[in-house]
């Protein structure tokens, strides 16, 4: 019964029985970048945790979406030129096809700006009202837009900078609503103690029980200065503090506080994924409000850490995130799920790299998973016309200790699993993997085909045993690899869908009737590490500069290099001494011999057009550019490219992974020549 359901769900849920149930949540995602693999972390693994559940016939509910308000958001979309809602609605779109290209199936989707979630805040927040845990008082300190925080900063200067982001904080001084978060401290810490399953791994726990010891200074949780938010209610001249909205999103999807949706009784308390950057609203804010309003409090906040490049968080604030198309290029749904899951240690931090994607799926998918299913299943064809051997009493003298040792992989998978130890239990049914493989190595059926050599019984107990054995395997990683396991269960020749098959109920040597393999092919084909290699190197190769723009000088031995993530301020004097005008290409070509740029002449308001070249011959043809209003800067030293002078830059972003230059220009007519300042 889950009226809500994207087309996930098995249909295992059987409503005379009350089942146990698994509620499980990802953080939501701001609307203000697209979604890239550190988004997509999060959400695979609780995809494969609920996929692992429901085939275990457990009720699951799946919960992920956006976070929509705030500052940031209103920010990002003024940026854009456009309303809001628009903005919101268009990352939205971005993120779901994102997932759903991951072969992602969650239950709900919720947004912050869904009328239903809106309604549930304020009730949530007039509870907290009248139990007495709000108050007005007035704000004064500073506040980061990405973060979403209030700052205490040690930088005393007068821009203080924000230690995450490092991007500049902004100054509030307003009157606020707070929450007596002061009060909450013992409580907290009770329930750190009382129920160390609260917060997970341990070490997060132990930070949160230092910051929570070191005191806790009430919550500012409105705001006067931000429209784009859940008005307070009766006073709307306040809206919502976001983290306090966004929060709440974990009981109002499932229908606490509103009537979309009447889940709340049987799926909550939940178990929330999130990452250690926002630990501490999860294991400090939320239950405090929690607490406060009187409503039970989530099972766990297991903290996962980040996803690395270079030693550095992944993500929009550095710009350095591994882009979602650049993997689908190269990789398929499940080498993504499965490297994710295997790689990282799930708690810990780790660094990603397109190498390593290859190196595990040669490993571990093709040589792996991949050569044992098509080993097995080609041998089955050829030496007993595709029909599957099936164990019975008289092969038991053959297995040796596969049907135990399989036995022994299936629950120290599950109690791995279970423990969110993902990575040690993939490693698990892979230690199965290569014991069966070693077995048909040692066995040499090949050998027992022969004919003459009198190993009929010994050669269908082999491969039944082996095929068997697969069987089990197959079922038990198909929450990591449902694509793959699904296609060589096919292969298999067996009924129906692996995920929807508990391995723990299935039995060795029970009963399947006639399997006949089907068409084998490699469910995971090797990776061609060079080709592939070159190939993301070039796609992700940023653009080239715009040859006119100068190399900036090198610095001398013993000068420190500017680190690129600190901002660097400069005065407005260094500022007007850049000329940017406004232009129009009168005339354009490809300059000879070269692919990458092109000759423009512009008219830059001065009574002869200049000549500029631009690297931008790959983006744009010399059609597109006549005509066009472009940003030059007009005062750059002029340089020869190619045996041409260039007399100026013109101005454009750099946009993607590829670094893809898109022109500036206006919207608006603008007189050749006008100075941009
Ligand atoms: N909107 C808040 C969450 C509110 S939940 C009530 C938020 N959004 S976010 O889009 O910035 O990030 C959400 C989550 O994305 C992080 O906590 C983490 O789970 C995941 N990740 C983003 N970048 C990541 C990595 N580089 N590595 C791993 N996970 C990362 O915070």
């Amino acid at each position: 019964m889950r009226p809500l359901a994207t087309g996930r769900g098995n249909g295992a849920a059987d409503l005379t029985v009350m089942p146990e149930t698994f509620y499980v949540t990802t953080p939501i995602y701001y609307v203000n970048a697209k979604p890239h693999i550190g988004h997509a972390y999060t959400t695979l693994v609780a995809d494969s945790l609920v996929k692992f559940q429901e085939q275990r016939n457990v009720d699951g509910f799946f919960l992920t979406g956006t976070d929509e308000h705030g500052v940031n958001i209103e920010r990002a979309a003024e940026a854009r030129g456009i309303p809001v809602k628009q903005h919101a609605d268009a990352i939205v779109e971005e993120f779901k096809a994102a997932f759903a290209r991951l072969g992602v199936q969650y239950d709900l989707w919720i947004r912050t700006t869904d009328p239903y979630h809106e309604a549930a805040v304020q009730k949530l927040w007039r509870i907290l009202q009248e139990r007495g845990y709000i108050y007005k008082g007035h704000y004064e300190g500073w506040f980061c837009g990405s973060c979403n925080e209030f700052k205490d900063v040690e930088d005393k200067s007068e821009n203080p900078i924000c230690p995450v982001h490092e991007r500049p904080l902004d100054r509030l001084a307003e009157e606020s609503y707070f929450f007596k978060l002061s009060e909450m401290q013992e409580r907290l810490l009770d329930l750190y103690r009382d129920h160390p399953e609260f917060v997970k791994p341990d070490v997060r726990r132990n930070e949160v029980i230092s910051f929570v010891q070191g005191g806790l200074k009430d919550l500012s949780i409105s705001r006067v200065s931000v429209k784009w938010g859940v008005p307070v209610p009766g006073d709307p001249a306040h809206t919502i503090y976001v983290w306090f909205d966004a929060l709440a999103n974990y009981i109002t999807a499932l229908g606490w506080g509103n009537d979309h949706y009447t889940g709340f009784d049987r799926y909550w308390p939940a178990l929330h994924l999130v990452g250690k950057d926002i630990l501490r609203f999860h294991a400090v804010y939320w239950p405090a409000f929690l607490m406060a309003a009187g409503i039970q409090l989530p099972r766990t906040v297991f903290v996962h850490g980040m996803l690395l490049r270079g030693g550095q968080k992944m993500g929009k604030t550095l710009g350095n995130a591994i882009q979602l198309e650049t993997l689908h290029r190269h990789f398929s749904n499940d080498m993504i799920r499965y490297f994710l899951l295997r790689e990282v240690a799930f708690g810990q931090d780790g660094e990603i790299t397109y190498e390593a994607i290859i190196d595990r799926v040669n490993s571990d998918l093709a040589d792996g998973l991949g050569n044992l299913a098509s080993r097995t299943l080609t041998m089955i064809k050829n030496y007993f016309s595709g029909l599957a051997p099936r164990p019975n009493p008289q092969t038991a003298a053959f297995e040796e200790d596969l049907p135990s040792a399989i036995d022994a992989v299936k629950s120290a998978f599950d109690a791995e699993f279970n423990a969110m130890s993902f990575s040690r239990a993939l490693e698990t049914a892979w230690r199965g993997i290569a014991r069966v493989d070693k077995y048909i190595t040692d066995r040499q059926p090949w050998k027992l085909a022969k004919p003459g050599s009198g190993a009929a019984a010994e050669l269908y107990s082999v491969l039944a045993t082996a095929y068997e054995s697969l069987r089990h395997l197959v079922l038990l990683v198909s929450p990591v690899l449902p694509d793959t396991t699904r296609d060589i269960w096919k292969q298999m020749g067996l009924k129906g869908e692996p995920l929807k098959i508990n391995p723990n109920a299935a039995t060795w040597g029970e009963p399947l009737g006639v399997s006949k393999i089907g068409t084998i092919s490699p469910a995971f084909p090797k990776l061609n590490k060079e080709k592939i290699m070159t190939e993301i190197e070039r796609e992700t190769a940023p653009a080239p500069q715009t040859p006119a723009v100068e190399a900036p000088p090198k610095a001398e031995v013993g000068e420190q290099p500017a680190s690129a993530a600190v901002p660097q301020h400069i005065t407005i004097e260094d500022f007007v001494k850049v000329e940017l005008r406004v232009a129009t290409v009168l005339e354009a070509e490809r300059a000879p011999k070269s692919d990458k740029l092109l000759r423009l002449m512009v008219d830059v308001g001065e009574p002869q057009p200049r000549q500029i070249l631009a690297g931008i011959a790959e983006h744009y043809s010399p059609e597109q550019m006549i005509g066009r209003k472009i940003i030059v800067v007009a005062n750059l030293a002029p340089r020869k490219l190619r045996g041409l002078e260039s007399n100026g830059m013109l101005l454009a972003a750099s946009v993607g992974e590829e670094g893809r230059p898109v022109l500036a220009t206006f919207t608006e007519d603008v007189a050749n020549g006008a100075r941009l300042k």
